[in-house]
């Protein structure tokens, strides 16, 4: 099947689970639930819930196996986004074409719709746990949530740093480690449980682990290029935010020309981490090719 296609497929059928998850509007807190709905099925790509989709098809078929992961995911990181774009973090007016969340509802409400999609992915995946019956099965998914949980951490620290950063020099090493943080850990993550879920030899996961964080730097690097010079219509959210925060990224210490060498070259080192797949990793090769050329 074409990439594009295929991607197109993943994504309906992600929307289509998170759609299961939405809650009513008919009780107190019903503008709360309505503000995370907001945010949940406002056209995000759904990269995340994808890679735990097409990782684990490398080695099993039964998708469903993986679903309230890619759920749970999409739902964490969609609190991500909901906090990153509040005044007191990004300060951002526009995310998917539209409002963000605090600017939708307010801030109040924002706050507790990222905390609320937050804890909502932890009521998912122990809901799986509670349903797990064979002890093997229990004890590989609770690997699964615990490593969920250490990689919000990261994506949280990651945060954390890239605010303090603001209008400071940095070197190499703490930008990157901004990067692998507040993104590549929720990206490695997402192939991680996709190859534990597929019950992944040791080998295999030790190199999807890298495909993953190689793709997780190079999807924040593409990110900081895209803030320099996409195009605010087909992304979605502002243009030049990096630069009017004085944020650290690979274009302000590397300028865009070089940003977009490394870029190139972490894409090629990612595809060689999956050369022992074969055909079968062909859609990983094109997401990471995807990584590179998106434009929003
Ligand atoms: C945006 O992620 C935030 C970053 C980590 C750079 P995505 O580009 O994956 O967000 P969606 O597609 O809008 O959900
Ligand atoms: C987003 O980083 C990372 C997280 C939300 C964890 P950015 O602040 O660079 O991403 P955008 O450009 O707002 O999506
Ligand atoms: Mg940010
Ligand atoms: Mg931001």
């Amino acid at each position: 099947m074409d990439f594009k296609e295929e991607l197109k497929q993943y994504q309906e059928k992600i929307n289509k689970e998170l759609e299961k998850y939405l809650r009513t509007k008919n009780c107190l807190e019903g503008t709360l639930n309505e503000s995370m709905e907001y945010s949940l099925m406002s056209g995000g790509k759904r990269l995340r819930p994808i890679l735990v989709l097409s990782t684990y098809s490398l080695f099993k078929n039964d998708l469903e196996e993986c679903f309230p992961y890619a759920v749970a995911i999409e739902m964490v990181h969609n609190f991500s986004l909901i906090h990153d774009d509040l005044p007191g973090i990004d300060n951002d007016e526009f995310r998917h074409g539209k409002l963000t969340n605090h600017k939708k509802f307010n801030e109040a409400t924002a706050i507790l719709a990222g905390d609320g999609l937050l804890n909502n992915a932890y009521i998912v995946i122990s809901n799986d746990l509670k349903k797990t019956r064979e002890s093997k099965e229990l004890v590989k998914k609770l690997q699964i949530f615990n490593e969920f949980t250490l990689a919000v951490d990261r994506m949280i620290a990651g945060e954390y740093v890239d605010t303090e950063y603001e209008s400071k020099e940095i070197s190499t090493q703490d930008l990157q480690y901004i990067h692998e943080n507040k993104t590549g850990a929720l990206l490695k993550l997402c192939v991680r449980m996709g190859a534990i879920l597929g019950e992944a030899s040791d080998k295999e996961l030790e190199s999807l682990t890298s495909y993953a964080e190689k793709i997780g730097l190079a999807f924040q690097i593409k990110d900081d290029i895209l803030s320099e010079e996409g195009d605010e219509k087909v992304l979605g959210k502002p243009v030049g935010n990096d630069k009017k925060l004085k944020k650290c990224t690979y274009v302000s210490k590397y300028g865009l020309e070089k940003s977009k060498e490394i870029l190139n070259r972490i894409i090629k080192e990612a595809e060689d981490e999956l050369e022992s797949f074969g055909n079968k990793a062909d859609f990983l090769r094109d997401l990471a090719l995807y990584i590179e050329n998106r434009n929003k």
